[in-house]
Protein backbone atom coordinates (compact mmCIF):
# COMPACT_ATOMS: atom_id res chain seq x y z
CA UNK A 1 0.00 0.00 0.00
CA UNK A 2 2.81 2.43 1.15
CA UNK A 3 4.90 1.38 -2.08
CA UNK A 4 1.71 1.80 -4.08
CA UNK A 5 1.15 5.54 -2.94
CA UNK A 6 4.22 6.12 -2.73
CA UNK A 7 4.74 5.25 -6.76
CA UNK A 8 1.32 6.51 -7.40
CA UNK A 9 3.12 10.29 -5.78
CA UNK A 10 6.14 9.15 -8.17
CA UNK A 11 4.50 8.91 -11.46
CA UNK A 12 2.19 12.39 -10.42
CA UNK A 13 5.27 14.36 -9.86
CA UNK A 14 6.82 13.25 -12.91
CA UNK A 15 3.24 14.14 -14.87
CA UNK A 16 3.05 17.35 -13.18
CA UNK A 17 6.60 18.19 -14.42
CA UNK A 18 5.77 17.59 -17.76
CA UNK A 19 2.72 19.48 -17.94
CA UNK A 20 4.01 22.12 -16.06
CA UNK A 21 7.44 22.69 -18.43
CA UNK A 22 7.11 20.60 -21.41
CA UNK A 23 3.74 21.93 -22.93
CA UNK A 24 4.54 24.99 -24.59
CA UNK A 25 2.67 28.14 -23.69
CA UNK A 26 0.16 30.28 -25.42
CA UNK A 27 -0.09 30.55 -29.34
CA UNK A 28 -2.66 33.54 -29.74
CA UNK A 29 -5.69 32.32 -31.75
CA UNK A 30 -6.01 36.30 -32.63
CA UNK A 31 -5.34 35.95 -36.83
CA UNK A 32 -4.20 39.54 -38.39
CA UNK A 33 -4.70 39.39 -42.45
CA UNK A 34 -1.19 38.11 -43.70
CA UNK A 35 -0.22 40.63 -46.99
CA UNK A 36 2.73 43.20 -46.47
CA UNK A 37 1.94 46.86 -46.84
CA UNK A 38 4.11 48.57 -49.51
CA UNK A 39 5.68 51.58 -48.22
CA UNK A 40 3.79 54.94 -48.40
CA UNK A 41 4.72 57.41 -51.10
CA UNK A 42 7.57 59.68 -50.51
CA UNK A 43 4.96 62.35 -51.25
CA UNK A 44 3.07 60.73 -47.14
CA UNK A 45 6.03 62.75 -45.90
CA UNK A 46 6.43 65.72 -47.07
CA UNK A 47 9.42 68.55 -45.54
CA UNK A 48 8.22 70.93 -43.30
CA UNK A 49 7.45 74.51 -45.19
CA UNK A 50 10.23 77.34 -45.95
CA UNK A 51 13.75 77.43 -47.38
CA UNK A 52 15.89 74.83 -46.34
CA UNK A 53 13.56 74.50 -43.15
CA UNK A 54 15.01 72.07 -40.14
CA UNK A 55 13.62 68.70 -40.65
CA UNK A 56 13.84 64.88 -39.38
CA UNK A 57 14.60 66.18 -35.70
CA UNK A 58 15.04 63.73 -33.55
CA UNK A 59 16.68 63.15 -29.75
CA UNK A 60 18.40 60.83 -27.66
CA UNK A 61 20.61 60.35 -24.60
CA UNK A 62 23.18 62.62 -24.70
CA UNK A 63 25.67 60.82 -21.76
CA UNK A 64 25.46 58.04 -19.18
CA UNK A 65 23.14 59.41 -16.42
CA UNK A 66 20.04 61.33 -18.52
CA UNK A 67 21.46 65.19 -17.91
CA UNK A 68 22.34 65.03 -21.82
CA UNK A 69 20.56 64.92 -24.83
CA UNK A 70 21.63 64.89 -28.07
CA UNK A 71 19.22 66.76 -30.68
CA UNK A 72 19.35 65.75 -34.28
CA UNK A 73 17.89 67.37 -37.62
CA UNK A 74 18.86 67.63 -41.41
CA UNK A 75 18.89 71.00 -43.63
CA UNK A 76 18.61 69.92 -47.05
CA UNK A 77 20.23 72.80 -48.76
CA UNK A 78 22.97 74.76 -46.64
CA UNK A 79 24.33 73.72 -43.68
CA UNK A 80 22.28 76.83 -41.91
CA UNK A 81 20.53 76.69 -38.89
CA UNK A 82 23.59 74.88 -37.41
CA UNK A 83 22.52 75.64 -33.48
CA UNK A 84 19.73 75.03 -31.28
CA UNK A 85 18.62 77.58 -28.63
CA UNK A 86 17.11 75.61 -25.55
CA UNK A 87 15.51 76.96 -22.49
CA UNK A 88 13.88 75.10 -19.51
CA UNK A 89 10.24 75.29 -19.18
CA UNK A 90 10.24 75.27 -15.32
CA UNK A 91 12.53 75.60 -11.88
CA UNK A 92 15.18 77.93 -11.18
CA UNK A 93 16.51 78.53 -14.72
CA UNK A 94 12.90 79.01 -16.37
CA UNK A 95 13.32 80.55 -19.78
CA UNK A 96 17.11 81.31 -19.31
CA UNK A 97 18.33 81.01 -22.96
CA UNK A 98 21.22 79.29 -24.06
CA UNK A 99 22.20 77.88 -27.63
CA UNK A 100 24.68 74.59 -28.18
CA UNK A 101 26.14 74.39 -31.93
CA UNK A 102 25.97 71.30 -33.97
CA UNK A 103 28.65 68.62 -35.65
CA UNK A 104 27.78 68.73 -39.11
CA UNK A 105 27.93 65.94 -41.42
CA UNK A 106 26.90 64.32 -45.12
CA UNK A 107 28.07 61.40 -47.12
CA UNK A 108 27.22 60.17 -50.33
CA UNK A 109 25.51 56.71 -51.41
CA UNK A 110 25.99 55.39 -54.60
CA UNK A 111 24.07 58.62 -56.23
CA UNK A 112 22.61 59.65 -53.66
CA UNK A 113 24.29 62.94 -51.70
CA UNK A 114 22.29 63.78 -48.15
CA UNK A 115 21.73 66.69 -46.55
CA UNK A 116 23.54 68.79 -44.12
CA UNK A 117 23.14 66.17 -41.09
CA UNK A 118 23.56 68.35 -37.89
CA UNK A 119 24.25 67.19 -34.05
CA UNK A 120 24.03 69.10 -31.10
CA UNK A 121 25.01 67.93 -27.77
CA UNK A 122 23.49 69.56 -24.91
CA UNK A 123 24.83 68.42 -21.30
CA UNK A 124 24.52 69.47 -17.49
CA UNK A 125 20.50 69.84 -17.49
CA UNK A 126 18.48 69.42 -14.63
CA UNK A 127 16.92 66.17 -14.20
CA UNK A 128 13.39 65.47 -14.39
CA UNK A 129 12.82 69.27 -16.08
CA UNK A 130 10.78 70.04 -19.22
CA UNK A 131 12.82 72.02 -21.92
CA UNK A 132 11.92 73.88 -24.93
CA UNK A 133 14.32 73.82 -27.73
CA UNK A 134 14.19 76.27 -31.30
CA UNK A 135 16.00 74.85 -33.96
CA UNK A 136 16.61 78.05 -36.55
CA UNK A 137 15.46 81.56 -36.26
CA UNK A 138 12.86 83.69 -38.09
CA UNK A 139 10.75 82.48 -40.43
CA UNK A 140 11.77 78.55 -40.48
CA UNK A 141 12.56 78.10 -36.74
CA UNK A 142 11.17 75.01 -35.58
CA UNK A 143 10.03 74.80 -31.80
CA UNK A 144 9.99 71.44 -30.04
CA UNK A 145 10.02 70.22 -26.24
CA UNK A 146 11.54 67.16 -24.42
CA UNK A 147 11.83 65.78 -20.22
CA UNK A 148 14.80 65.18 -18.97
CA UNK A 149 14.52 61.62 -16.55
CA UNK A 150 14.54 61.38 -13.04
CA UNK A 151 18.01 61.56 -10.96
CA UNK A 152 18.89 57.90 -11.52
CA UNK A 153 18.20 55.85 -8.56
CA UNK A 154 16.88 52.49 -7.27
CA UNK A 155 13.40 53.63 -6.65
CA UNK A 156 12.79 55.76 -9.53
CA UNK A 157 9.58 54.32 -11.47
CA UNK A 158 9.93 55.29 -15.03
CA UNK A 159 8.11 54.09 -18.34
CA UNK A 160 9.65 53.00 -21.36
CA UNK A 161 7.98 52.08 -25.40
CA UNK A 162 9.50 49.57 -26.84
CA UNK A 163 9.10 49.38 -30.90
CA UNK A 164 11.29 47.27 -33.55
CA UNK A 165 11.55 46.86 -37.42
CA UNK A 166 9.10 50.15 -38.02
CA UNK A 167 9.75 50.53 -41.94
CA UNK A 168 7.05 53.23 -43.17
CA UNK A 169 3.98 52.07 -44.57
CA UNK A 170 0.95 52.35 -42.93
CA UNK A 171 1.19 49.63 -40.60
CA UNK A 172 4.29 51.33 -39.64
CA UNK A 173 2.01 54.54 -39.19
CA UNK A 174 -0.55 52.69 -37.00
CA UNK A 175 2.08 50.94 -34.78
CA UNK A 176 3.51 54.84 -34.44
CA UNK A 177 0.23 56.30 -34.08
CA UNK A 178 -1.11 53.98 -31.19
CA UNK A 179 2.43 54.36 -29.81
CA UNK A 180 1.65 58.10 -29.28
CA UNK A 181 -1.87 57.82 -27.98
CA UNK A 182 -0.45 55.70 -25.21
CA UNK A 183 0.78 58.76 -22.93
CA UNK A 184 2.42 56.56 -20.71
CA UNK A 185 5.79 56.44 -22.26
CA UNK A 186 8.65 58.23 -21.53
CA UNK A 187 11.11 57.02 -23.68
CA UNK A 188 11.36 54.73 -26.89
CA UNK A 189 13.68 51.72 -26.40
CA UNK A 190 13.95 50.93 -30.15
CA UNK A 191 15.82 47.41 -31.48
CA UNK A 192 16.90 47.79 -34.97
CA UNK A 193 15.56 48.35 -38.62
CA UNK A 194 14.73 51.28 -39.35
CA UNK A 195 13.64 52.92 -42.59
CA UNK A 196 13.82 49.47 -44.90
CA UNK A 197 15.42 51.92 -47.48
CA UNK A 198 17.32 48.81 -48.26
CA UNK A 199 14.47 47.32 -49.80
CA UNK A 200 14.09 49.94 -52.61
CA UNK A 201 16.65 50.15 -55.74
CA UNK A 202 19.88 51.09 -54.91
CA UNK A 203 19.01 51.04 -51.34
CA UNK A 204 16.99 54.41 -52.21
CA UNK A 205 18.42 56.79 -49.25
CA UNK A 206 15.47 59.30 -50.20
CA UNK A 207 13.90 56.49 -48.34
CA UNK A 208 16.03 57.57 -44.49
CA UNK A 209 15.15 61.11 -45.43
CA UNK A 210 11.55 60.35 -45.83
CA UNK A 211 11.86 57.92 -42.56
CA UNK A 212 13.07 61.12 -40.71
CA UNK A 213 10.27 63.09 -41.05
CA UNK A 214 8.15 59.92 -39.95
CA UNK A 215 9.30 59.58 -36.94
CA UNK A 216 9.64 63.13 -35.55
CA UNK A 217 5.90 63.52 -34.26
CA UNK A 218 7.77 60.96 -31.98
CA UNK A 219 11.16 61.07 -31.71
CA UNK A 220 11.58 64.79 -31.88
CA UNK A 221 9.64 65.26 -28.34
CA UNK A 222 11.21 61.66 -26.29
CA UNK A 223 14.41 60.25 -26.54
CA UNK A 224 14.63 56.73 -28.94
CA UNK A 225 17.52 54.60 -27.97
CA UNK A 226 19.13 53.40 -31.15
CA UNK A 227 19.94 49.69 -31.52
CA UNK A 228 21.80 48.71 -35.11
CA UNK A 229 19.33 46.08 -37.15
CA UNK A 230 20.82 44.05 -40.75
CA UNK A 231 18.85 46.86 -42.24
CA UNK A 232 21.26 48.86 -40.89
CA UNK A 233 24.33 47.67 -42.87
CA UNK A 234 23.52 48.92 -46.51
CA UNK A 235 26.54 46.99 -47.41
CA UNK A 236 26.01 46.83 -51.18
CA UNK A 237 29.54 45.71 -53.17
CA UNK A 238 27.82 45.77 -56.53
CA UNK A 239 26.89 49.77 -55.78
CA UNK A 240 30.61 50.24 -54.40
CA UNK A 241 28.99 50.90 -51.15
CA UNK A 242 31.42 48.88 -49.10
CA UNK A 243 31.42 50.87 -45.42
CA UNK A 244 28.95 49.21 -43.41
CA UNK A 245 26.23 50.83 -41.56
CA UNK A 246 27.13 54.42 -43.34
CA UNK A 247 23.56 56.13 -43.60
CA UNK A 248 22.76 54.56 -40.01
CA UNK A 249 25.98 56.17 -38.73
CA UNK A 250 25.84 59.75 -40.30
CA UNK A 251 22.22 60.65 -39.22
CA UNK A 252 22.12 58.48 -36.09
CA UNK A 253 24.13 59.66 -33.01
CA UNK A 254 24.76 57.80 -29.86
CA UNK A 255 26.46 58.33 -26.55
CA UNK A 256 28.95 55.58 -26.76
CA UNK A 257 31.88 57.37 -25.38
CA UNK A 258 30.17 58.15 -21.92
CA UNK A 259 30.09 53.98 -21.81
CA UNK A 260 33.56 53.48 -22.47
CA UNK A 261 32.44 52.20 -25.87
CA UNK A 262 34.63 52.22 -28.91
CA UNK A 263 31.65 52.21 -31.28
CA UNK A 264 27.98 54.08 -31.54
CA UNK A 265 27.28 50.14 -32.54
CA UNK A 266 27.40 49.00 -28.95
CA UNK A 267 26.92 51.02 -25.69
CA UNK A 268 25.34 51.58 -22.26
CA UNK A 269 23.34 54.30 -20.77
CA UNK A 270 21.60 54.64 -16.85
CA UNK A 271 18.40 56.00 -16.89
CA UNK A 272 16.23 56.81 -13.94
CA UNK A 273 16.36 53.11 -12.65
CA UNK A 274 17.42 50.78 -15.82
CA UNK A 275 20.90 50.35 -16.79
CA UNK A 276 20.60 49.78 -21.10
CA UNK A 277 22.98 47.73 -22.51
CA UNK A 278 22.82 47.84 -26.35
CA UNK A 279 24.40 45.28 -28.76
CA UNK A 280 24.93 44.52 -32.35
CA UNK A 281 24.18 41.16 -33.57
CA UNK A 282 26.49 42.75 -37.25
CA UNK A 283 29.26 43.33 -35.38
CA UNK A 284 31.81 40.85 -34.64
CA UNK A 285 31.33 39.33 -31.04
CA UNK A 286 33.38 36.52 -30.89
CA UNK A 287 36.22 35.90 -28.16
CA UNK A 288 39.12 38.87 -27.82
CA UNK A 289 36.43 41.37 -30.62
CA UNK A 290 36.35 44.84 -29.32
CA UNK A 291 32.65 44.27 -28.65
CA UNK A 292 33.18 41.32 -26.29
CA UNK A 293 35.51 42.43 -24.40
CA UNK A 294 33.35 45.77 -23.60
CA UNK A 295 30.43 44.01 -22.62
CA UNK A 296 32.53 41.65 -20.40
CA UNK A 297 33.69 45.11 -18.59
CA UNK A 298 30.52 46.87 -19.17
CA UNK A 299 28.62 43.99 -16.81
CA UNK A 300 31.48 44.45 -13.94
CA UNK A 301 30.30 48.09 -14.20
CA UNK A 302 26.32 47.42 -13.43
CA UNK A 303 25.63 48.70 -9.97
CA UNK A 304 22.34 47.45 -9.38
CA UNK A 305 22.08 49.56 -5.87
CA UNK A 306 22.03 52.56 -8.38
CA UNK A 307 19.74 50.70 -11.33
CA UNK A 308 18.24 47.93 -10.41
CA UNK A 309 16.98 47.26 -13.66
CA UNK A 310 19.04 45.85 -16.09
CA UNK A 311 17.80 46.11 -19.66
CA UNK A 312 19.53 44.58 -23.04
CA UNK A 313 18.36 45.38 -26.42
CA UNK A 314 19.54 43.80 -29.66
CA UNK A 315 18.40 42.95 -33.16
CA UNK A 316 18.58 39.18 -33.58
CA UNK A 317 16.36 37.51 -30.92
CA UNK A 318 18.44 34.50 -29.07
CA UNK A 319 14.83 32.66 -28.47
CA UNK A 320 12.63 32.26 -31.35
CA UNK A 321 10.22 29.97 -32.32
CA UNK A 322 9.16 31.24 -35.40
CA UNK A 323 10.14 29.90 -38.39
CA UNK A 324 11.51 33.57 -39.78
CA UNK A 325 14.76 33.69 -39.23
CA UNK A 326 15.46 30.37 -36.82
CA UNK A 327 18.43 30.05 -34.20
CA UNK A 328 19.77 33.59 -36.25
CA UNK A 329 20.54 34.66 -33.19
CA UNK A 330 22.18 31.27 -31.96
CA UNK A 331 25.89 32.01 -32.25
CA UNK A 332 25.65 35.14 -30.20
CA UNK A 333 23.13 33.43 -27.42
CA UNK A 334 26.26 30.26 -26.95
CA UNK A 335 28.77 33.79 -26.80
CA UNK A 336 26.81 35.73 -24.01
CA UNK A 337 24.31 33.86 -22.59
CA UNK A 338 26.69 32.63 -19.65
CA UNK A 339 27.37 36.24 -18.53
CA UNK A 340 23.72 37.32 -19.02
CA UNK A 341 22.75 34.57 -16.08
CA UNK A 342 25.30 35.16 -14.22
CA UNK A 343 24.75 39.15 -14.19
CA UNK A 344 20.49 38.39 -13.65
CA UNK A 345 19.63 40.55 -16.40
CA UNK A 346 16.05 41.11 -16.24
CA UNK A 347 14.96 41.31 -19.62
CA UNK A 348 16.15 41.14 -23.22
CA UNK A 349 14.25 42.57 -26.21
CA UNK A 350 14.54 41.84 -29.71
CA UNK A 351 13.18 42.38 -33.16
CA UNK A 352 14.12 41.13 -36.61
CA UNK A 353 11.56 38.47 -36.44
CA UNK A 354 8.37 40.39 -37.80
CA UNK A 355 5.97 38.96 -34.77
CA UNK A 356 5.60 39.08 -30.93
CA UNK A 357 6.65 36.55 -28.69
CA UNK A 358 7.53 36.33 -24.75
CA UNK A 359 9.58 33.94 -23.15
CA UNK A 360 9.84 31.81 -20.00
CA UNK A 361 13.05 32.47 -17.92
CA UNK A 362 15.24 29.84 -19.17
CA UNK A 363 18.79 29.44 -19.92
CA UNK A 364 20.95 26.92 -21.65
CA UNK A 365 24.10 27.65 -20.40
CA UNK A 366 25.66 23.53 -20.22
CA UNK A 367 26.21 23.31 -23.90
CA UNK A 368 29.73 20.85 -24.18
CA UNK A 369 30.10 19.04 -26.82
CA UNK A 370 30.64 15.94 -25.18
CA UNK A 371 27.84 15.82 -22.28
CA UNK A 372 24.80 16.42 -24.46
CA UNK A 373 23.31 18.64 -22.48
CA UNK A 374 21.71 21.54 -24.27
CA UNK A 375 18.05 21.96 -23.80
CA UNK A 376 16.71 25.23 -22.43
CA UNK A 377 15.82 25.04 -19.01
CA UNK A 378 13.67 27.12 -16.43
CA UNK A 379 16.19 29.25 -14.52
CA UNK A 380 14.80 32.12 -12.79
CA UNK A 381 18.43 33.83 -12.73
CA UNK A 382 18.03 34.21 -16.93
CA UNK A 383 16.48 36.79 -18.64
CA UNK A 384 12.53 36.78 -20.33
CA UNK A 385 13.14 37.38 -24.02
CA UNK A 386 11.26 40.01 -26.09
CA UNK A 387 10.94 39.56 -29.52
CA UNK A 388 9.25 42.81 -30.80
CA UNK A 389 10.11 42.83 -34.48
CA UNK A 390 6.37 44.10 -34.98
CA UNK A 391 6.35 47.41 -36.12
CA UNK A 392 5.18 47.10 -39.37
CA UNK A 393 7.28 47.40 -42.53
CA UNK A 394 7.28 47.09 -45.98
CA UNK A 395 8.14 43.02 -45.46
CA UNK A 396 4.87 42.23 -43.58
CA UNK A 397 4.07 39.53 -41.21
CA UNK A 398 6.36 36.60 -39.76
CA UNK A 399 3.00 34.16 -39.22
CA UNK A 400 4.65 30.71 -39.51
CA UNK A 401 5.83 29.43 -36.25
CA UNK A 402 6.76 26.50 -35.30
CA UNK A 403 4.80 23.49 -34.18
CA UNK A 404 4.24 22.51 -31.24
CA UNK A 405 5.04 25.57 -29.25
CA UNK A 406 8.61 24.72 -27.66
CA UNK A 407 8.42 24.80 -24.05
CA UNK A 408 10.58 28.19 -23.45
CA UNK A 409 7.91 30.37 -25.64
CA UNK A 410 5.27 31.65 -22.87
CA UNK A 411 2.85 33.87 -25.49
CA UNK A 412 3.09 34.64 -29.04
CA UNK A 413 1.17 36.02 -31.75
CA UNK A 414 1.80 37.47 -35.59
CA UNK A 415 0.02 41.04 -35.12
CA UNK A 416 1.55 44.14 -35.12
CA UNK A 417 2.43 46.62 -32.16
CA UNK A 418 4.48 47.97 -29.45
CA UNK A 419 5.49 47.25 -25.74
CA UNK A 420 5.53 49.49 -22.57
CA UNK A 421 7.69 48.87 -19.58
CA UNK A 422 6.01 50.54 -16.59
CA UNK A 423 9.15 50.30 -13.84
CA UNK A 424 7.38 51.03 -10.31
CA UNK A 425 10.14 50.55 -8.05
CA UNK A 426 13.25 48.51 -7.28
CA UNK A 427 11.02 44.87 -7.62
CA UNK A 428 7.81 45.57 -9.66
CA UNK A 429 7.74 46.45 -13.59
CA UNK A 430 4.68 46.49 -15.59
CA UNK A 431 4.48 45.44 -19.08
CA UNK A 432 2.21 45.12 -21.62
CA UNK A 433 2.42 44.22 -25.45
CA UNK A 434 -0.06 46.38 -27.51
CA UNK A 435 -1.55 45.19 -31.14
CA UNK A 436 -2.57 47.94 -33.32
CA UNK A 437 -5.98 46.54 -34.21
CA UNK A 438 -7.24 47.22 -30.38
CA UNK A 439 -7.97 50.38 -27.58
CA UNK A 440 -4.96 51.09 -25.94
CA UNK A 441 -6.43 50.65 -22.75
CA UNK A 442 -6.29 46.80 -24.27
CA UNK A 443 -3.31 44.49 -23.11
CA UNK A 444 -3.02 41.67 -25.86
CA UNK A 445 -0.08 40.02 -23.27
CA UNK A 446 0.53 41.62 -19.82
CA UNK A 447 2.67 40.54 -17.27
CA UNK A 448 4.38 41.60 -13.54
CA UNK A 449 7.84 41.31 -13.92
CA UNK A 450 9.79 40.37 -10.79
CA UNK A 451 13.21 42.27 -10.67
CA UNK A 452 16.14 39.66 -11.08
CA UNK A 453 17.95 41.50 -8.21
CA UNK A 454 15.90 42.47 -5.73
CA UNK A 455 12.92 39.99 -6.10
CA UNK A 456 13.59 37.00 -8.22
CA UNK A 457 10.50 35.35 -7.15
CA UNK A 458 8.95 33.38 -10.50
CA UNK A 459 6.52 35.31 -11.99
CA UNK A 460 2.65 34.45 -13.06
CA UNK A 461 2.90 33.86 -16.63
CA UNK A 462 -0.52 33.86 -18.69
C1 LIG B 1 -0.68 58.37 -39.97
O1 LIG B 1 -1.90 58.22 -39.29
C2 LIG B 1 -2.47 59.43 -38.84
C3 LIG B 1 -3.67 59.09 -37.98
O2 LIG B 1 -4.51 58.20 -38.66
C4 LIG B 1 -2.82 60.29 -40.05
O3 LIG B 1 -3.35 61.53 -39.62
C5 LIG B 1 -1.54 60.54 -40.85
O4 LIG B 1 -1.82 61.24 -42.02
C6 LIG B 1 -0.87 59.22 -41.20
N1 LIG B 1 0.42 59.49 -41.78
C7 LIG B 1 0.78 59.04 -42.94
C8 LIG B 1 2.16 59.37 -43.38
O5 LIG B 1 0.07 58.34 -43.63
C1 LIG C 1 32.09 18.47 -20.64
O1 LIG C 1 31.34 17.37 -20.25
C2 LIG C 1 32.13 16.23 -19.93
C3 LIG C 1 31.21 15.06 -19.67
O2 LIG C 1 30.22 15.39 -18.73
C4 LIG C 1 33.01 16.57 -18.72
O3 LIG C 1 33.85 15.48 -18.40
C5 LIG C 1 33.87 17.78 -19.07
O4 LIG C 1 34.61 18.17 -17.92
C6 LIG C 1 33.02 18.94 -19.54
N1 LIG C 1 33.89 19.99 -20.00
C7 LIG C 1 33.76 21.25 -19.61
C8 LIG C 1 34.73 22.22 -20.20
O5 LIG C 1 32.90 21.62 -18.81
C1 LIG D 1 6.65 48.25 -5.65
O1 LIG D 1 5.60 48.38 -6.59
C2 LIG D 1 4.60 47.37 -6.48
C3 LIG D 1 3.64 47.57 -7.63
O2 LIG D 1 3.17 48.86 -7.69
C4 LIG D 1 3.94 47.47 -5.12
O3 LIG D 1 2.95 46.43 -5.00
C5 LIG D 1 4.98 47.32 -4.06
O4 LIG D 1 4.38 47.50 -2.78
C6 LIG D 1 6.08 48.35 -4.26
N1 LIG D 1 7.14 48.13 -3.29
C7 LIG D 1 7.47 49.05 -2.40
C8 LIG D 1 8.55 48.67 -1.46
O5 LIG D 1 6.93 50.14 -2.36
FE1 LIG E 1 16.04 42.55 -39.06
Amino acid sequence: MGTASGLLTVVLLVLLSIVGFCHGGVTSSYVRKAEASPDLPKEAFPPPPGFNAPEQVHITQGDSGGQGVIISWVTPLMWHPNFVTYWAAEGNHKNYKLIASAKITSYKYYTYTSGYIHHATIKGLEYDTKYFYEIGIGECARLFHFRTPPKVGPDVPYTFGIIGDLGQTSNSNETLEHYIANPTAQTMLFVGDLSYADDHPNHDNERWDTWGRFIEKSAAYQPWIWTAGNHELDYAPQLKEYTPFKPYMNRYHVPYRSSQSTSPLWYSIKRASAHIIVLSSYSAYGKYTPQYTWLQKELTRVNRAETPWLIVLLHSPWYNSNNYHYMEGESMRVTFESWFVESKVDIVFAGHVHAYERSERISNVRYNITDGLSTPIKDQSAPIYITIGDGGNVEGIADSFTDPQPSYSAFREASFGHAILAIKNRTHAHYTWHRNQDSNAVAADSLWIYNRHYFPVEELSH
